[in-house]
């Protein structure tokens, strides 16, 4: 198959010393990145900023905003077969990028944001993307409920819901617990390294892209 993977967090500049961004490592979008590659699968990696090394055998799209993440799905996805969604993306971004250093002035300032456009919302219904859609979900409260709002608004073949309230899984650890959350149903997975846990996520995007259903555009 050829799967393209987001990963990381994305940057948004404020202004050209300062941004926004979050606490997304990549870790678990690289572990999925390098256990397709092992399983023998074409991989595009789109990613923000990282610390991380690139996974031997995996193509690689740096990026730094949600706009330019867009930008890059938009011009892609239509090659490929499976989509994963693991990156930590803004949902606002400041309204205007200030050209020169913010001065200090009174004791408070407010920065505007506006809206990012939602990548994995669009995958569908803008990119008129038909091969199997995963999306991830980083919720702290009612998780399964709210993982499956965004897999059946996104038209996601599923949505893997990590609990970021928990420091031991999730941003920035080395292992991660998450529920498999189908439009009809949901699997709790146990507690596993990120990159074991990534092979065993792969084996099952796998099984539900070579179902008839769930493999509405074969690029094979
Ligand atoms: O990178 P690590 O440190 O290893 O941490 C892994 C992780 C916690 C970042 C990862 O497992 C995870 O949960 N990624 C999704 C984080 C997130 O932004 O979740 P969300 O619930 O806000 O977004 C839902 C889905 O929409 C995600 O697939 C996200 O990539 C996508 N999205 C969100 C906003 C946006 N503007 N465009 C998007 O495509």
């Amino acid at each position: 198959m050829k799967v393209l993977i987001t990963a990381g967090p994305t940057v948004e500049p404020i202004d050209p010393v300062r941004y926004l961004t979050n606490r997304s490592s990549g870790k678990m979008g690289y572990a999925l990145a390098a256990a397709a590659a092992k399983r023998g699968h074409s991989v595009l990696l789109i990613s923000g900023p990282t610390t991380l090394e690139i996974p031997e055998g995996v193509d690689y799209l740096p990026i730094e905003s949600a706009t330019e993440m867009y930008q890059a799905v938009e011009s892609q996805i239509g090659r490929h077969d499976l989509a994963i969604f693991a990156a930590a993306v803004a949902d606002y971004t400041p309204a205007e990028i200030a050209e020169q250093k913010l001065k200090k002035l009174g004791a408070e300032m407010t920065l505007t944001l506006k809206r990012t456009k939602d990548i994995l919302g669009s995958a569908r219904k803008v990119m008129g993307f038909k091969g199997t859609l995963v999306g991830f979900a980083a919720e702290t409260e009612n998780v399964v409920e709210n993982a499956r709002g965004k897999c059946l608004r996104k038209d996601c073949d599923l949505v893997i819901a990590n609990d970021v309230s928990r420091r031991d899984i999730g941003f920035d650890s080395s292992e991660n617990e998450v529920t498999l959350v189908y439009p009809d149903r949901s699997e709790p997975l146990p507690q596993d390294s990120k990159e074991h846990l990534a092979f065993h996520l792969i084996e099952i995007f796998e099984g539900i892209h070579s179902q008839p259903s769930g493999n509405l555009d074969n690029h094979d």
